[in-house]
C-alpha cells in the first residue's frame, strides 16, 4: 500500500508511504484521493492530516512516471490537489524532511501547513527541465510572496522550513513531534466552521511585480541560455500574476507538457538518476559491509595530492600528508592555504574554518605517521618504479585492513596492486584536475580488489561530493580512453584541412566548455606527447597524425610555456588564433601529400562526438563501464560535455543508433579510417532498433 489510513483522535491521518521518498506516483496519488473520500463520508471524523512515512513528507511527483502512461492517468496530481483544496472538512499537510515539487504543491493544495524544522522546502522541477506542473507557479507566489517564490523556482533551490516561517506557507512550526501538533491543529480546526482558506484565493502583493519579473528574466537569459525551463517558469508565474489563478494554472500546464518532452529535460532526468545509479555496482550487493574512514593518508603534496588532501580536509577528516623532501612539503602546504586563503576572500570560507582546516593537516617525511591511516592515497610521479617503491613501503606500513589507492591516469591498476601482498586492498582512485573542484572521481577496480573496498570508496565519495563512476583497469580508464579518440580525429582533421581555431569553435559551439585544442594548451601539449611516445612503442600499428609531435618539438607545450595551439600574451589565458601554427599546419598536409579540403562545422561536430561514443561502446563491449549512464556521468562531471546533451551516450540514443551506424561505415571509408572500426554494441543496437539507454 502506497497509503496508509489511520484514525486519531477523530482526525484521519493519510499517511503517504511509498519508499525511498513518497514520490507521488500513481497508487499514491489513488490512495490520497481514497484517503480523502473516506474521511468525508465518515461522520466521526472532523479533519484531515496528510503527511509522509519515512525520510520524506514528499519527494514529488514519481519521476520515473514522465512520458509514461501512468504519470497521466487518473487521479493526476491535479485531481489529487482539488480533491483535497475541494474538501469540506480541512485537510492539514504535517511536513517534515523534504517538501519537494508535487509534494510541495500537494501540500500548498491544503488548507493549513504545520512543518517540522529543518524541513527542505522546494520546487526542484527547473533542475529537471521542466517547471512545477500542479499548480506551484500559482500557488507558492500566493503563499510565499513573488520574489521568494520566485526565487525558489527559478533555482530550484531548497529553502529551510524555519526560514519561511514567516510567511502564508506554514500555519506554524512544530518544535515537537510534528504528528501531535498537526492533529491537534487539524482538531481546532475541525471544531471551526468552513469555509476553509484556500491558497488559490489569495492575492500576489508586489509594489512592482512587472518591474521584478523583467529582473528574473533579466538574469536567467545568461545561466538559462540552453535550457528552456527557467524562461518557462518566470512565464507561467507571470501569466498567474497578469492573468489569475485559473489561467495561470492552464498556461503552466501547458508548458509543463511541452517541457517534459524535451531533449534538455530527457538529458536532465538521465543525469539525475544517472548519478545515482553511478553509485550502484551489479555485483556488489547494496548492503555489503563498509570499512570505517577516520583517517586519510596522502602520498605527495605536488597538483594533485594537495587538492586530494583538501577534499578530506573539506569533509572534516584528518590528512597525514607525505613528501620526500621538506622544501615539497612547505611547497605543497602553501598551495593548500593559498588555494584556502582564496576562497576566504571570496567570501566562501571564514578564516576560522580556514584554519581548522589547516589544523588537520599533518605534515611528514616518514612513512611510518600513515601507520593509522584507514585509507592512503598516492599521488606521487607517473611511473611505475616509483609507484612500486611507494606501495611496497606501504605494504609495510599501513595496517591491516588499510585502503591503498592510486590516483594514477595511466598505469596498470592491477600491476600496482601486486607491489603489494594485499591486492585486496588496492584500488585507483583517479581525481581530476584541480582535485579540489572537478565533481568526477573515476573509482579503478582491481582484479583484486575486495566488495568491501568499492562499497567504503563509493560512500566516501558521497561524502566528500564527487560523483564516482567505477572503471575496469584499461589504459585510459573511461574518460582517458575516450578523449585519446576525439584527439586523434581533432588532429586528423587539422592534416585534412581544419584549423584549430575551427575545430575548437565548432565542438564548443555544440557545447563543450572548451574544444579540444584550447584544453590541450591548458593540459600541456607534452602530456598528451608523452602518452603518444609510449604508444608508438607499445602499439606501433596504432595510427596518429603526428602533427602535434611536430607542435611539441618546437616547445609550444601550451599556456604554461606560453604558446601552444593558440599564442598568448604575457600573463593572459586568452587563446588568440596563431598564424605560425595554421602555417605549419598546413605545410605539414602538403608535407605528407593530403589534399587540404574545406571540413564543415557539422562533420567536425559528428567526428569528434562519433569518436566518443564509439570508444564508450567498446568500452562496454568489455564492460569496463557496467553501463551506459555511467559513461555519460564521466563525460558530464569529468569532461564538459554539454549537460543539456545528457552525455555522448545518450546524445548517441538521440541521433538513433542506426544513424550513428552509418556515420561510422562512412568514416571508416575515408582517409583516416582505419580509427573507425564500430563496436560491436554500436553494430547490435543499430540492428535491433535499440539504444545505450533502452
Ligand atoms: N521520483 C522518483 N524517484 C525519486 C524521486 C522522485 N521524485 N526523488 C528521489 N527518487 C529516488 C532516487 O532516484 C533514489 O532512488 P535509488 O535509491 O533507487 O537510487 C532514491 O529516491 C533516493 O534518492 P537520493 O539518493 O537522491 O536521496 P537523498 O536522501 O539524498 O535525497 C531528495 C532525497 C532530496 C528527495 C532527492 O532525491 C531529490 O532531490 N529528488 C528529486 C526531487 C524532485 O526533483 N522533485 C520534483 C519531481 S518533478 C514534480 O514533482 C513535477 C510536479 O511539479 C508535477
Ligand atoms: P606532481 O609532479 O605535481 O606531484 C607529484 C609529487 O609527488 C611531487 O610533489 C613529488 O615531490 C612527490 N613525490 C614523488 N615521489 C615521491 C615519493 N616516492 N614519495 C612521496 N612523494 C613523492 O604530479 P601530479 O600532477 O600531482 O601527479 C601525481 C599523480 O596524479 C600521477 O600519478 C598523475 O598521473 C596523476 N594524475 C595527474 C593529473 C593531473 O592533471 N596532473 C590528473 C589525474 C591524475
Amino acid at each position: 500500500m502506497a497509503v496508509d489510513y489511520t484514525i486519531r483522535d477523530g482526525i484521519a491521518v493519510i499517511t503517504l508511504d511509498n519508499p525511498p521518498v513518497n514520490g507521488l506516483g500513481h497508487s499514491t496519488r489513488l490512495g490520497i484521493v481514497e484517503g480523502i473520500e473516506r474521511a468525508r463520508e465518515d461522520a466521526a471524523v472532523s479533519a484531515i492530516v496528510i503527511t509522509g512515512a519515512g525520510r520524506a513528507f514528499s519527494g514529488g511527483a514519481d519521476i520515473t512516471e514522465f512520458n509514461t502512461p501512468k504519470a497521466t492517468q487518473e487521479p493526476t496530481l491535479h485531481t489529487v490537489i482539488q480533491a483535497v483544496e475541494g474538501s469540506a472538512k480541512p485537510v492539514v499537510a504535517a511536513i517534515h524532511s523534504v517538501a519537494m515539487g508535487g509534494g510541495l504543491e500537494l501540500a500548498l493544495g491544503a488548507h493549513y501547513r504545520v512543518a517540522a524544522p529543518g524541513a527542505q522546502i522546494a520546487l526542484p522541477e527547473v533542475k529537471l527541465g521542466i517547471l512545477p506542473g500542479a499548480g506551484g507557479t500559482q500557488r507558492l507566489p500566493r503563499a510565499v510572496g513573488l520574489e521568494t517564490a520566485l526565487n525558489m523556482i527559478v533555482s530550484g533551490t531548497p529553502v529551510l522550513s524555519e526560514k519561511l516561517a514567516n510567511t502564508a506557507l506554514f500555519d506554524a512550526i512544530a518544535e515537537g513531534d510534528l504528528l501531535d501538533a498537526a492533529v491537534k491543529f487539524a482538531k481546532d480546526a475541525g471544531a471551526r466552521s468552513g469555509p476553509h482558506p484556500k491558497v488559490r484565493d489569495r492575492k500576489v502583493v508586489h509594489p512592482n511585480a512587472e518591474g521584478f519579473i523583467q529582473f528574473a528574466r533579466n538574469s536567467v537569459a545568461a545561466i538559462a541560455k540552453n535550457f528552456p525551463a527557467p524562461h518557462k517558469c518566470i512565464d507561467a508565474v507571470e501569466a498567474g500574476v497578469k492573468q489569475g489563478f485559473d489561467k495561470g494554472l492552464a498556461f503552466e500546464r501547458e508548458c509543463f507538457l511541452a517541457l517534459v518532452q524535451t531533449p534538455e529535460s530527457r538529458a536532465l532526468r538521465h543525469a539525475f538518476f544517472g548519478e545515482r545509479a553511478a553509485s550502484k555496482i551489479p555485483d556488489v550487493p547494496s548492503n555489503t559491509p563498509v570499512r570505517a574512514i577516520e583517517r586519510v593518508g596522502v602520498i605527495g603534496a605536488g597538483t594533485m595530492g594537495g587538492g586530494i588532501a583538501m577534499n578530506f580536509l573539506n569533509a572534516g577528516l584528518p590528512v597525514t600528508l607525505l613528501e620526500t623532501k621538506q622544501e615539497a612539503l612547505d611547497r605543497g602546504l602553501a598551495t593548500i592555504r593559498k588555494n584556502y586563503e582564496a576562497q576566504v576572500k571570496k567570501g566562501k570560507l571564514t578564516a576560522e574554518k580556514l584554519d581548522a582546516r589547516m589544523a588537520l593537516i599533518q605534515p611528514t617525511l616518514a612513512y611510518d605517521d600513515l601507520a593509522d591511516a584507514d585509507l592512503i592515497v598516492e599521488a606521487v610521479f607517473e611511473e611505475l618504479g616509483v609507484k612500486e617503491q611507494v606501495f611496497s613501503k606501504l605494504d609495510e606500513v599501513a595496517k591491516s585492513g588499510a585502503i591503498l589507492a592510486s590516483n594514477t591516469s595511466t598505469l596498470d591498476v592491477n600491476k600496482i596492486a601486486a607491489f603489494t601482498k594485499r591486492p585486496q586492498d588496492v584500488v585507483g582512485l583517479h581525481f581530476f584536475s584541480p582535485a579540489n573542484v572537478m565533481k568526477l572521481l573515476e573509482v579503478v577496480r582491481g582484479e583484486k580488489t575486495a566488495n568491501d573496498v568499492l562499497a567504503t570508496v563509493m560512500q566516501l565519495a558521497k561524502k566528500i561530493r564527487k560523483t564516482a563512476v567505477v572503471s575496469g583497469v584499461c589504459d585510459g580508464f573511461i574518460g582517458n580512453r575516450m578523449i585519446e579518440q576525439y584527439i586523434r580525429q581533432a588532429l586528423f582533421m587539422l592534416e585534412e584541412g581544419a584549423l584549430p581555431a575551427q575545430v575548437d569553435r565548432a565542438i564548443e559551439k555544440f557545447g563543450f566548455a572548451m574544444g579540444p585544442f584550447r584544453m590541450s594548451d591548458l593540459a600541456g601539449n607534452d602530456i598528451g606527447w608523452a602518452i603518444r611516445k609510449r604508444r608508438y612503442q607499445e602499439q606501433p600499428d596504432l595510427h596518429y597524425s603526428r602533427i602535434a609531435d611536430r607542435l611539441c618539438e618546437t616547445g609550444r607545450f601550451g599556456q604554461k610555456t606560453g604558446a601552444g595551439w593558440y599564442d598568448y600574451k604575457a600573463g593572459e589565458r586568452n587563446a588568440l588564433p596563431s598564424k605560425l601554427v595554421d602555417e605549419m599546419v598546413i605545410a605539414y598536409s602538403k608535407e605528407r601529400g593530403i589534399e587540404r579540403r574545406k571540413i564543415a562545422d557539422d562533420e567536425i561536430v559528428e567526428r569528434l562526438v562519433l569518436a566518443l561514443v564509439n570508444e564508450g561502446a567498446k568500452i562496454l563491449d568489455e564492460g569496463i563501464a557496467s553501463k551506459a549512464s555511467d559513461i555519460d556521468m564521466v563525460y558530464l562531471t569529468g569532461y564538459g560535455f554539454p549537460l543539456y546533451r545528457g552525455g555522448p551516450m545518450l546524445y548517441a540514443d538521440t541521433v538513433g543508433l542506426y544513424n550513428v551506424e552509418r556515420a561510422i561505415r562512412k568514416y571508416a571509408a575515408q582517409p583516416n579510417g582505419d580509427a573507425w572500426a564500430p563496436a560491436k554494441r554500436v553494430t547490435e543496437l543499430a540492428s535491433q532498433g535499440k539504444g545505450f539507454n533502452s
